[in-house]
């Protein structure tokens, strides 16, 4: 059993949606040519690692996410060949390598599925099938998440249904027959032993699936989620996996865990006690609905109380017991500047935002472009988009009304190619991209970034920077002041020092405005002005000499700090 050394809770990640990050062999695709061109960039944001989401096989029907082979790398990407100069290049840049395990479902194209809808041993039973009801309905009520109705699927080859959550080209795993769970082990092992340092595991806590599939709740568009989140099994096969395979490396897992409560996630990540350590962290979805109702689909207008809550709940009741996952962007979400910030301020609240997060407890996630500030994709017409769960949304309703709703929620608008320069296809490609550039990318891109000492991608740097140089953030409590307001989010990080002799760790403040006016804020008790030492965040000689004579901070629109005070 090899030494877990936790070495993640010392690292901030930087994730890489591969199609869209930079193409390398001018084919219009992003491939790992062009991942390895940018790791000095990578690296230059002080970032320790990359979480790629899949690079495998795939016919594309969810953008890798249905993949038809585990243990090799697409051709478009560059093939094996090229992630193991890929892997050697980062580990020498001292970049930790994450894949995304996606053993949920495969694609319909997988081997697996190929044989077992023919029955062909070992593989008949590897997903879930069932046959028709004698009185010719559904296996159950459960509903597909991107397909927009049932989550079965009838195959005209073995004439049964078989089960996909998500798409119909991505059948789900029979998690229950000890064979699958070998075959999730053999692809674990081969990855480890090719030198890579951990898994985010993708909606990993559907594997297990309610013993009988019994009907559910008729919760619309995601009937079902009651009987296979979070499942009967789901501690077991994730000790199985930890037992066999994990615990023998020294690396880490990222679960993702769609409607999980910090509760929850306790029993899949004790700290103290090894035989409820299921995984390291977990991906939990309470910060992405500040404005929405449980997806993005279904909008409601952005509450910072929301965000504070979601936020104040994970830092206080995971702290000394689990380790938190800190994001607030992804691939399967909307830009978050759109969507919590604003895009007239978008430098501003970046910023903003970016302190909002990046100081609190836990290992701190970065979205490709999301370091440069990049807004949400705004195309002319629905047919413009290309994603799987976006086409199946709304279909009923008028063009208009779909068109705003995508503008708003759409993951494409994640997915365009990163703005690298204001040259043609933004520097992504000099062939035809395969999707849409966002049209603002002569404004925002790396390169006017790159010049311009202010700009977000410069704070991002300082930020990571600041952030790993202070044991208070890495090992302090959570405190947070102005709970009720709706404009100001203030957090405090403090912690003993170690040892009588032990420097001072010190206190942080972190201040950030959500406010499209100017704020002010007293200084809480305990903190004074005077000795108030600026470690992010602009202030002029004025507004300076006020806040250190008064206390009194006056911000301009979302305006974003962190102080240092001695203890
Ligand atoms: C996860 C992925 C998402 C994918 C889905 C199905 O939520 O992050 O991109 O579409 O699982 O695999």
């Amino acid at each position: 059993m090899a030494v877990q050394t936790q070495w993640y809770k010392d690292g901030v990640f930087y994730q890489i949606w591969p199609r869209s990050f930079k193409d390398g062999n001018d084919d219009g695709m992003g491939d790992l040519y062009g991942v390895i061109e940018k790791l000095d960039y990578i690296k230059s944001l002080n970032v320790d690692g990359i979480w790629f989401s899949p690079l495998y096989p795939s016919p594309g029907a969810d953008c890798g996410y249905d993949i038809s082979d585990y243990m090799d790398i697409a051709a478009e990407f560059g093939g094996m060949e090229a992630f193991k100069t890929l892997l050697y290049e980062a580990h020498a840049r001292g970049l930790r390598i994450i894949m995304d395990l996606v053993v949920n479902h495969t694609s319909d194209e997988h081997e697996w599925f190929q044989k077992s809808r023919q029955r062909i041993d070992p593989y008949t039973d590897y997903y879930i099938w069932r046959p028709e009801k004698p009185d010719g309905k559904l296996p159950n009520n459960w509903n597909s998440m991107f397909e927009g109705g049932t989550a079965w699927q009838w195959d005209d080859v073995r004439q049964e249904y078989y089960l996909h959550l998500f798409a119909i080209k991505q059948p789900d795993l029979n998690m229950d027959n000890p064979l699958v769970r070998e075959e999730v082990k053999k692809v674990l092992k081969f990855w480890l032993d090719q030198g890579v340092d951990g898994f985010r595991e993708d909606v990993i806590t559907f594997i297990s699936k309610a013993e009988g599939l019994p009907n559910d709740l008729p919760i619309p568009g995601a009937a079902g989620i009651l009987k296979y989140n979070h499942g009967p099994h789901i501690h077991e096969y994730l000790q199985e996996f930890r037992r066999d395979v994990l615990s023998h490396y020294d690396c880490m897992t990222l679960a993702e865990a769609p409607m999980v409560s910090p509760r929850k996630a306790l029993r899949y990540i004790s700290e103290k006690n090894p035989k409820k350590h299921d995984i390291d962290m977990m991906i939990q979805f309470q910060c992405m609905c500040a404005d929405c109702l449980f997806t993005d689909y279904v909008p409601l207008r952005f509450s910072l109380r929301r965000l504070k809550r979601a936020f104040r709940k994970w830092q206080t009741k995971l702290y000394g017991r689990a380790w938190n996952m800190l994001y607030l962007e992804n691939h399967d979400h909307p830009r978050v500047i759109s969507r919590y910030g604003s895009e007239k301020y978008r430098t501003e609240s970046g910023k903003a935002l970016a302190v909002s997060y990046l100081f609190q407890q836990g290992t701190p996630f970065i979205y490709q472009g999301q370091e440069i500030g990049m807004i949400n994709w705004r195309p002319e017409s629905t047919s413009m988009y290309e994603d799987v769960q976006t086409v199946n949304q709304h279909v009923n309703d008028r063009e208009k009304k779909r068109l705003k709703l995508y503008h708003r929620a759409s993951r494409d608008s994640a997915r365009t190619p990163v703005q690298w320069n204001a040259g043609k296809n933004a520097g992504f490609s000099d062939h035809e991209p395969w999707f849409y550039v966002n049209e603002n990318y002569q404004e925002i891109n790396v390169e006017a970034e790159e010049q311009d000492p202010e700009s977000l991608l410069n704070f991002y740097r300082k930020a990571v920077a600041l952030r790993k140089s202070l044991p208070v953030v890495r090992d302090g409590k959570y405190r947070e002041y102005r709970k009720r307001s709706g404009k100001l989010y203030v957090y405090e990080r403090y912690m003993k020092k170690r040892s009588s002799n032990a420097p001072d760790p010190g206190r942080l403040l972190v201040i950030a405005s959500f406010s499209k006016k100017p704020q002010e804020m007293k200084l809480p008790k305990g903190f004074d002005a005077g000795k108030a030492n600026l470690l992010l965040g602009a202030l002029s000689g004025e507004q300076e000499a006020g806040f250190r004579e008064t206390g009194v901070l006056r911000m301009p629109p979302y305006g974003a700090y962190v102080f240092h005070f001695d203890s």
